[in-house]
């Protein structure tokens, strides 16, 4: 919808930035909190500039610049908000670091994932008598959230995750290095390795826990665009948004080899549980959903009999 030139005017009046960021952000309100966070971001990144530069104007013009830029990517280009501040808050206290070409965080891997760590940590014996490492592996990891998840709420874990994108391992390493005093606090640790699921390979030992958020969205779903928003499929890459049951099968022959106790996946809905857990029928899993807070199917939880405790998860 268009926005009303005096709607527009009443913003211009306030900040001419905040006229740049309304068609994006559609009200006022909405506009100012948006300004609030680039500025901070800006002001942020030009502290460190600050304390090694005394040449002050020239400072001041290259903030100001810095400014208007996001303001454009943002309200003209149409960016999604974690691109242009560069980072996305994430758990308690993680800051997850966000670029064009890697799948920002959402709030629903958030929320399972901080379940998830919740009755693992209730109720796994380890985590009274720590005799050993608590293992996990994070296939199809992008930036890393829900591995530096994991690691940040569990304490003594060390977390792998993998992915096949440069981009994504780049980014998922440096998100590592930007959270890593919070996970040494945990005595956690989190590595990646760039590696496509699909392609053999051998594993560095063996994992308690198998997690992923793998590409999900059907191909016709992803082309009619009900289901992905314009905004997803312009700025989001497609490869890591269009899979589907192939990824569930390989994920759970990889738990298979890994002898984990459990897997949790996120996925689209309905549908596509009733196609996983057919596949794994005559299989030694134990499955059932969990829904996201907004009532909708988001994960396949599995687990082994002797991690029975798993079914709580809910
Ligand atoms: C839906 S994103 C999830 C990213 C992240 N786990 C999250 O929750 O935000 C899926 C990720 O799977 C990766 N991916 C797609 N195909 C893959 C494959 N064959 N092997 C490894 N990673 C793959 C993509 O690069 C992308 O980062």
């Amino acid at each position: 919808m268009r926005i009303r030139p005096s709607l527009k005017a009443k913003a211009f009046k306030e900040s001419p930035l905040l006229a740049i960021l309304l068609p994006a952000t559609r009200t006022i309100p909405h506009a100012r909190q948006e300004l609030r966070w680039i500025r901070e971001e800006v002001d942020n990144n030009f502290v460190d500039q600050a304390a090694t530069s005394n040449k002050k104007t020239l400072r001041f013009q290259n903030r100001q610049i810095d400014l208007l830029r996001r303001c454009m990517l943002r309200g003209r280009k149409g960016w999604p908000l974690q691109y242009v501040l560069g980072n996305q808050p994430f758990g308690d206290s993680l800051n997850i670091l966000c670029k064009p070409g890697v799948l920002i965080p959402r709030w629903e891997t958030e929320e399972w994932g901080v379940k998830l760590a919740s009755i693992v940590k209730a109720n796994h014996e380890f985590f009274s008598d720590k005799k050993y490492s608590f293992r996990v592996l994070d296939l199809c990891t992008g930036t890393g959230c829900l591995g530096l998840l994991l690691a940040e709420q569990l304490e003594n874990t060390q977390v792998v995750g993998m992915d096949d994108s440069p981009v994504a391992v780049s980014l998922a390493r440096k998100n590592e290095t930007e959270n890593r005093l919070i996970l040494d606090t945990r005595n956690s640790s989190f590595t990646v390795s760039k590696q496509d699921i699909f392609a053999p390979f051998n594993f560095d030992g063996l994992f308690d826990l198998v997690v992923a958020n793998p590409p999900y969205i059907s191909i016709q779903n992803y082309n009619d665009g009900l289901i992905t928003s314009p905004s997803v499929r312009k700025f989001e890459p497609r490869h890591a948004l269009v899979g589907g049951l192939e990824y569930y099968v390989r994920i759970f022959e990889i738990a298979d080899q890994v002898n984990a106790n459990a897997v949790v996946c996120e996925l689209a809905d309905k549908l596509q549980l009733d196609e996983i857990q057919s596949v794994l029928q005559n299989g030694k899993w134990n499955t059932k959903e969990m829904l996201d807070s907004a009532g909708n199917i988001r994960t396949i939880i599995a687990w082994r009999d002797q991690w029975a405790w798993m079914k709580n998860l809910a």
